[in-house]
C-alpha cells in the first residue's frame, strides 16, 4: 500500500473536470479542493479547531520555514508536525525548492542542490534533494514535495531545459533519499514555463518515476492567464488519471475553477489568509476592500451570500473599525470569512460535475464575481 492513493468517481464530459477523493494516512479528501496555507505550523490567525468548523480537508506547510525555525530536530521530538501543531488532518509540505528561489537574494544552482542566504538574517545556506526529504520525512506529512527549480518568468528556452532536465535529476534522488514511503507520499513537480516540448519533456520523465501524485508548478509567477490556462489544458492529459493533480501557488476563485475545469484537483495559496489581513475580503460579488472608509457605516455583513461565522455576528463598520484599529479580531474575521469563501466555492464545484452543470457554474460565478467571459 502506499500512502497516498486517488479514487476517481467521475470526469465531466464537457470539462475534463474531475469529482474525485485523496486518501491519505490522516483521512479521505473530496477534491477538487483548496488547501488553506500554514507556513510556519499555523494557519495564521486560525485555530485548528476553526479550520474544522469551515471545512478545511489538507493544509499546507512549509520546509523551509520550518528547517530554520524552530528546526526539524524539535518538530520530529515533538512526536511530528500533526502532534506539534495539534492538527489531526492531512498536511502537505512544500520542499523549499520555490521559497529559496522567491525569498533569498543570493543564490547558486549546482547540481548538487542550491546555495543561497537565509532571508531572516543572511547566514550561508545550502537545500539539496536529500536535505528537502530529511526535514520532510522529519516533520512527517502526509504528502511530500519533491525539490525542483521554479525559474522566474519569463525564462530563455535554454536555461529552462537545462533546468526541467536538473529537476528531473533532482526528483530521481528525492525517490531515493525519501525514507517513509508507507507513511508518507512523495508527489513530483511537473515544470518547463510557458514551452509545451519541455513541459511535455518534464511530465515523461516524472511519470516514468511513478510518484502517488503530480503538481503542476512554475506557474501563476507572473505569466498572462490564457498562458496559464493553456499550460494546465496541455499538461494535465500528460498525467495519469488514477493519480492526484495539485496546481501550486494559485488561489483566486477564477483560477480555481478555470483551474478543475481542466482537471486538477488540488489547489493553494496564501491569497485568501494574506488578502484578510490587509483588510480585504473576497465575496460573491468581488473582491471588497472592508478597511476603506466607505464602510464606515456599513451595518451589513461582509458577503449578504455568506453564512460563515464572521458573517452571521459582524458587520463590515465593525470589521471595517477592527482592522483600523490594527485589533487582531479584525484579521481573524477576514481569514475566517475568505477560507470559508473559498471551501465553499470548492463544494459548490464538486456538485457543479457531480449535476452537469459545471460550465453554467463557472459563467453564473464570472458574471457575478464580476469577471469576463474566457
Ligand atoms: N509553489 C508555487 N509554485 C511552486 C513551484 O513551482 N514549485 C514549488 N516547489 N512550490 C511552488
Ligand atoms: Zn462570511
Amino acid at each position: 500500500m502506499t500512502a497516498i492513493s486517488y479514487e476517481l468517481i467521475k470526469t465531466d464530459k464537457q470539462t475534463g473536470a474531475r469529482l474525485g477523493i485523496l486518501h491519505t494516512p490522516h483521512g479521505s479528501y473530496e477534491t477538487p479542493m483548496f488547501m488553506p496555507v500554514g507556513t510556519l505550523a499555523t494557519v495564521k490567525t486560525m485555530s485548528p479547531e476553526e479550520l474544522k468548523e469551515i471545512g478545511a480537508g489538507v493544509i499546507l506547510s512549509n520546509t523551509y520555514h520550518l528547517w530554520l525555525r524552530p528546526g526539524h530536530d524539535i518538530v520530529k521530538e515533538a512526536g511530528g508536525l500533526h502532534q506539534f501543531m495539534n492538527w489531526d488532518q492531512a498536511i502537505l509540505t512544500d520542499s523549499g525548492g520555490f521559497q529559496v528561489f522567491s525569498l533569498s537574494e543570493f543564490r547558486k544552482i549546482e547540481e548538487e542542490g542550491v546555495h543561497f542566504r537565509n532571508h531572516l538574517n543572511g547566514d550561508k545556506l545550502f537545500l539539496s534533494p536529500e536535505i528537502s526529504m530529511e526535514v520532510q520525512n522529519a516533520l512527517g506529512s502526509d504528502i511530500m514535495m519533491a525539490f525542483d527549480e521554479c525559474p522566474p518568468y519569463p525564462a530563455e528556452y535554454d536555461y529552462m531545459k537545462k533546468s526541467v532536465e536538473r529537476t528531473s535529476r533532482w526528483a530521481e534522488r528525492c525517490l531515493k533519499a525519501h525514507k517513509r514511503s508507507k507513511d508518507q507520499g512523495l508527489f513530483g513537480i511537473v515544470q518547463g514555463g510557458e514551452y509545451e516540448d519541455l513541459r511535455k519533456q518534464s511530465a515523461e520523465d516524472l511519470v516514468s518515476l511513478d510518484f502517488p501524485g503530480y503538481a503542476v508548478g512554475g506557474l501563476s509567477v507572473g505569466e498572462p492567464k490564457e498562458t496559464m490556462n493553456r499550460m494546465l489544458e496541455f499538461t494535465t492529459p500528460l498525467l495519469p488519471a488514477d493519480k492526484p493533480r495539485y496546481l501550486m501557488g494559485v488561489g483566486s476563485p477564477d483560477s480555481l475553477i478555470d483551474g478543475a475545469i481542466r482537471g486538477i484537483d488540488m489547489f493553494d495559496c496564501v491569497l485568501p489568509t494574506r488578502i484578510a489581513r490587509n483588510g480585504t475580503v473576497m465575496t460573491s460579488t468581488g473582491r471588497l476592500v472592508v478597511k476603506n472608509a466607505k464602510y464606515a457605516r456599513d451595518f451589513g455583513p461582509l458577503d449578504d451570500h455568506c453564512d460563515c461565522y464572521a458573517c452571521r455576528n459582524y458587520s463590515r463598520a465593525y470589521i471595517r473599525h477592527l482592522i483600523h484599529t490594527n485589533e487582531i479580531l479584525g484579521f481573524r474575521l477576514c481569514t475566517y470569512h475568505n477560507l470559508y469563501f473559498l471551501i465553499k466555492l470548492m463544494e459548490q464545484v464538486r456538485q457543479a460535475i457531480r449535476e452537469d452543470r459545471l460550465m453554467d457554474f463557472r459563467e453564473q460565478f464570472f458574471e457575478q464575481y464580476g469577471f469576463n467571459k474566457p
